[in-house]
């Protein structure tokens, strides 16, 4: 990417450099364009499934922001000997889930390829002072995540038959379902520092979050919440590469305690597709932030602690 130009602008509040979610752009004092892009091939057989999972998945960036979804362009590749019913089930799954996140879809562009990919560019607004980064976190806030880990572990095995889809439903429900209540709360109550948890898995975004905020982030194992499938396939040696690779591009920025095993290293750097929220919120804010998604329904847990230092270190009983 080093040969690539860079862009600077006093109005570009974030751009490609920080890892964050999102492009943001202060239009003017009191609104901020947010925007992102996200597209892959299917991780599920269920086409309509396979859609409102890459929606869902292309909206949680502007709510890890702390924004708004404005508009969303359809990005799809589909090869044009497959059947097109086919293709039109995957576009209404997304149709829906941007209908349901309350944006609209204006539009997109479609190219024949011999794998199947879609997704969603987005437009969102916020106003400039609630935008929640992974520079926000502050010393003391205490880490809230949103949906169990495990989804990347589970789909790997899906690919393979080691489990059905009839079987895992409420996983890819929650893979389904959008980040947006959560993300209501967390600009409701003022929450500063955050981030969805995709590709990078739990410790390569919360590594992201503790660097970007110059803090050290502590994990509390026993209470992260992790899908059982996940658990049961993770200890058969079961997961994606992708989990492999950010374990070792973490090496030398986790430390786990001993009592941390194999398996469980593996579930927090599993990759997820469409993965909750993970919020860093002042400790006085956390009765307020608690109560807020037990109204909204939205399940969560509190795993861990931002410290002075630096990296992450995973504890266990
Ligand atoms: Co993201
Ligand atoms: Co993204
Ligand atoms: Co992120």
């Amino acid at each position: 990417m080093r040969d690539v130009p860079r862009f600077s602008h006093p109005r570009l509040l974030l751009g490609s450099e920080t890892n964050d979610d999102a492009g943001v752009f202060l239009l003017n004092d009191e609104l901020a364009l947010i925007q992102t892009v996200d597209f892959f091939p299917p991780m599920v057989d269920d086409p309509y499934l396979f859609g409102a999972i890459a929606a869902a998945n292309a909206l949680s960036d502007i709510y890890a922001m702390g924004g708004t979804p404005l508009t969303a362009l359809n990005v799809a590749a589909f090869p044009a000997c497959e059947d097109k019913a086919l293709f039109i089930r995957i576009l209404q799954g997304g149709a829906d889930k941007v209908l349901e996140s309350g944006a609209f879809l204006v539009g997109g562009h479609t190219i024949d390829d011999e794998e199947p990919k879609y997704g969603l560019a987005v437009t969102g607004t916020a106003r400039p002072g609630e935008i929640i980064t992974n520079s926000g976190a502050a010393e003391g806030d205490l880490l809230f995540l949103t949906k169990p880990l495990g989804v990347g572990i589970i789909t790997t095995a899906l690919k393979t038959g080691m489990v059905k889809e009839a079987e895992i439903a409420p996983v890819l429900q929650s893979m389904a379902s959008l980040n947006g209540a959560a993300a209501r709360v967390m600009v409701e109550c003022g929450v500063k520092g955050g981030t969805d948890v995709t590709g990078f898995g739990l410790l390569g975004h919360l590594y992201e979050l503790a660097s970007a905020s110059g803090l050290l982030a502590e994990l509390w194992m026993e209470l992260i919440p992790i899908h059982q499938e996940a658990e049961e396939l993770a200890i058969q040696e079961i997961a994606p590469g992708g989990a492999y690779r950010n374990l070792k591009y973490l090496q030398d920025k986790v430390s786990f305690a001993p009592q941390v095993a194999e398996h469980q290293r593996l579930l927090l750097a599993d990759p997820q597709t469409s993965g909750g929220l993970l919020m860093a919120v002042p400790k006085q804010l956390a009765g307020r932030v608690e109560g807020q998604l037990e109204l909204a329904g939205v399940e969560y847990a509190i795993v861990g602690k931002m410290r002075a230092g630096s990296g992450i270190k995973v504890l266990s009983e």
